[in-house]
């Protein structure tokens, strides 16, 4: 089998191809950073409008990276959602036109399953069950994975996402888009106890998060203490910022190992990239495998739609008709 897998639920547009005993045939992504940079954010139209631009010159790239022609293709994969509604209808659009035209197979997958799923590209990769972090730039999601496909729900963030939460505070730090990295980057100059920030839920019992408070506490402090001006205090900031996160994610995920006695947790999305919150883990809980997917898998790309694509044509799924659908919202559990 020969899969190509199209992401475009948020501002990436990313395609690749994953071949049955090969593995990543091509892999192929196009940052739009420089497009958004300027508004502080993803405007949503005008990712949309870019993944039109973008998509078809992607899919010819990963097809002369694979020394393949589209004829060789056994089946598409594309994200189906969550995400931002125009620039899936995109992805969708394309995947369905092309398998139509190819006579091959097509498949709408869940963005989060293909994130999850990503960790069984690396080695050494866990076994079933795990639990799984699931940390991005929307969603904050801590699962029980039985198999490919069954899910419990454990918690989830009831506000902010913590990639959102990152990307707040970097903002209001004075940081630019996209500022999980740069505020992490920030926060190694930082020095420990130069301010107080809470550690939300933790004095709660339940394994859901909650990150919008904080960005609060971050703001008021930076208003009483003139931080702003001042690059070490800066600093100092987005290190307490970092702790309080990284604190409290690591003791939900020790509340989530006690709890279901699971001793493997893979850590996936955006956010699982942050350098300190990997150190920690692996300080923290010692008597747990953690495992992640290569670096280049952990933020959004093509690869993961490929193989999860892969995954479910090989359990006899497609897609029944050829309807455009996307869904914006859509649960994993
Ligand atoms: O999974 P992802 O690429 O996109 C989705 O949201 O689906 O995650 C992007 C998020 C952004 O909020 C970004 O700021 C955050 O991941 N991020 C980080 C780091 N690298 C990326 N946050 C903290 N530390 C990092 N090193
Ligand atoms: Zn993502």
């Amino acid at each position: 089998m020969k899969i190509l897998g199209i992401e475009s639920s948020c501002d990436e547009t990313a395609v690749a191809i994953y071949e049955e005993g090969q593995g990543i045939a091509a892999h192929q992504i196009y940052s739009k950073v420089a497009l958004h940079s300027s508004y502080g954010g993803v405007v949503p139209e005008l990712a949309a409008r870019d993944h039109i631009r973008q998509l078809t010159k992607l899919i010819d790239q990963s097809l002369t990276e694979a020394k393949l022609k589209s004829s060789d293709l056994t089946g598409i994969a594309y994200t189906e959602g969550p995400g931002l509604i125009g620039s899936l209808l995109v992805g969708v659009s394309v995947a369905k036109s092309l398998a139509y035209s190819l006579k091959i197979l097509c498949l709408g997958v869940h963005h989060l399953e293909a994130h999850l799923m990503a960790v069984m590209l690396a080695e050494p990769k866990p076994s079933y069950p795990f639990l799984a972090l699931l940390i991005s730039g929307g969603h904050t999601l801590l699962l029980e994975v039985q198999s490919l496909g069954s899910y419990i729900h454990l918690g989830e963030t009831l506000d902010d996402a913590v990639g959102e939460a990152f990307d707040k505070t970097a903002r209001l730090l004075g940081l630019s888009y996209p500022g999980g990295p740069e505020l992490a980057h920030l926060a190694e100059s930082g020095r420990a106890g130069q301010f107080q920030l809470p550690r939300p839920m933790l004095n709660k019992p339940g394994l859901d998060f909650s990150f919008s408070g904080l960005k609060t506490h971050v703001m008021n402090l930076a208003r009483a203490n003139q931080v702003l001006e001042d690059p070490q205090k800066r600093a100092d900031l987005a290190y307490e910022f970092q702790e309080a996160v990284v604190d409290t994610l690591i003791s939900k995920c020790e509340r989530a190992v006690k709890q279901t006695g699971i001793r493997q947790l893979v850590m996936v999305g955006g956010v699982s990239a942050n350098l300190r919150l990997r150190s920690e883990l692996k300080r923290r809980l010692r008597d747990t495998d953690v495992y992640y997917p290569s670096t280049d898998l952990c933020t959004d790309n093509g690869a993961m739609i490929a193989y999860l694509g892969y995954l479910r044509f090989k359990a006899g799924e497609q897609d029944g008709d050829l309807v455009i659908r996307a869904k914006a919202r859509w649960s994993l559990s």
